[in-house]
Parts: structure tokens; sequence; C-alpha cells
């Protein structure tokens, strides 16, 4: 068997042997999103991921090590929080890039939501805003259904119209229409943009940069899962209003926005869940 496989599998005995009950929902948080939402969880049990053989750990401050599993309160709906997530900046494949969320779908996790820090590509979505995907535009991200990054299968040729569920979106939009949502482009960092690059993204049509999510999301469909992703936008991108992007202004404003975040991550929790969309 491919040996990507026999990884994947032997982390979903892991989990299976552990955890008993699969979760409707695996939350991968990224940065900004994790301070208060494990809050949402009642009945919780944490896995230190750290000691899990071939689950790849983050390097990245902002970024934790921990599964949570618990029920959402006041529903019967069990959920699954990873407290981060790694990059293909810290080196790690695109096989290893989603082998978390590749173990979770298969274990029995039918909804995943990506959740990110990313820059704005517009004055109009300022810092703090979130924005749930439309669509994304790969420039630079490493794809985890090549020949050899993909769980078992050879090279996958899938289609991404939907990748990110339309369904599951417009319920969040019904509980939460102040937000905009839009196109995530993705580049594999770890630098910034440059300006002109930068420009480059808002005339191909993208309204918000990052650097991740999108390999997780291709493997989570392909596994079988239902997809959203909203990004926390965390600052302007690089040249924009002047703008200089660095690391500590992502985190400082992740932290100021935590309490928007949390609500919003519920809404987006209780979309899925409670109109039995799955
Ligand atoms: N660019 C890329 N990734 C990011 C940014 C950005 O401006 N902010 C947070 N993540």
């Amino acid at each position: 068997m491919f040996e990507e496989c026999t990884k994947v599998d032997a982390l979903v005995e892991i989990l299976n042997r552990q955890h008993g009950a699969v979760p409707d929902v695996l939350v991968v948080l990224g940065s900004g999103w994790k301070d208060r939402a494990s809050g949402l969880l009642e009945d919780t049990d944490v896995l230190d991921l750290r000691g899990l053989d071939n689950w790849p750990s983050p390097k990245v401050q902002g970024h934790g090590s921990e599964l949570v599993l618990g029920q959402l309160r006041d529903s019967g709906a069990r959920i699954g929080m990873c407290s981060g997530r790694v990059h293909a900046y810290e080196g790690y494949s695109a096989a290893e890039l989603v082998r978390g969320v590749r173990a979770m779908v298969r274990w029995g996790a039918k909804n995943v939501l990506l959740l990110n820090a990313a820059g704005s590509l517009s004055e109009e979505r300022p810092a703090g805003s979130l924005m749930p995907f439309t669509d994304h535009i790969n420039m630079s991200l490493p794809n985890p259904l090549q020949q050899g990054q993909n769980c078992g299968l050879g090279a996958e040729f899938m289609d991404l119209v939907d990748l990110y569920d339309p369904e599951w979106r417009a319920e969040l939009l019904k509980r939460r229409p102040e937000l905009v949502p839009g196109v995530y482009a993705g580049l594999s960092g770890p630098c910034y943009e440059t300006p002109a690059e930068v420009r480059m993204l808002v005339k191909l049509g993208a309204n918000a940069v990052g650097m991740s999510t999108i390999p997780e999301a291709i493997a989570a469909k392909s596994a079988g899962a239902r997809v959203m992703a909203i990004s926390m936008l965390t600052n302007l991108a690089a040249g924009i209003g002047g703008s200089r992007p660095n690391h500590q202004e992502v985190l400082d404003t992740a932290t100021a926005n935590s309490a928007v975040a949390a609500e919003v991550l519920e809404a987006a929790l209780r979309s899925v869940v409670d109109e039995r969309l799955n």
C-alpha cells in the first residue's frame, strides 16, 4: 500500500481507539480563531497532537497542537477542533499538509470548516473583517491530488466547482448577513507578497490573500467531505493604503477580533448541524 495511506490509516486507528464518537464537523482553526473557539464546546476531551506519530506539528507562533473534541453547546453535534495547521512554507509536502484532514474525514467527519488569517485586497474590507470563501485562486500552493501525494490514488482530476459548499455558506449568511464572501488567493509564502503581486491579485479577481487552506479544502472534498472556509482579514495586503504587513500585526488583529470570530464560528457550526445539511 502507498506509504501515505498507511500513515493516515494509523492515525484513524488511534482516533478510533482513543476517542470513540466521530465528530460531525472538523474545524481547523488557524491564526486568529483559536482564542475562544473551544469555549463553544462542552464535555471536551483534548488530544495533544505532538504525541501522535506522523501528525505533522505546526512550528509557527499563533498555531497550537491540540485536537479538542466535544459537543457544541445546546446541540447534539460532536465537533473536533484542531488548534493549528502546518504550512507549505514550513517545508511540509502536500501530503503532510493534509494528513490530519484526511485522517479526520476517513475517521468519519462529514463536514470540514477551514479557518485562517489572510490579507485584505481592498480597503473596503478592513482589518478584522471575516470573509467566507466563494472560491479560490491557487497561485503556488502544492496540490494534494498529485501523483505521490494522493493517499492511495494516482493523480486525481477532480472538478472544483462549488468546492466551498454554497448551501452551507447560504445558511451562514442567513445568520450573519453582514459577512461579505469573496475569493481567496493562495501563495506559498512565507514572505508577504510584493505590492506588484498584490496589484496582480486584485486584477485577477481575488479579495484576500493567504498561505494555507487550499490544499486542505481540496483533500477534504476529494475524501468526500462538505467544505467551507472563512478568512479573518488581519491586515491590508502589501501596498494597499501604504500597508507593510508583519506577523505581529496579524496576531494582534486576530486577538482583538477573537470574540466576533467565535460568534461567526458558532454560526457556521450551527448552519451545518442545525440545518442537517449532512
Ligand atoms: N498575505 C499573506 N498571508 C497573510 C497575510 C497577507 O497579507 N495576512 C495574514 N496572512
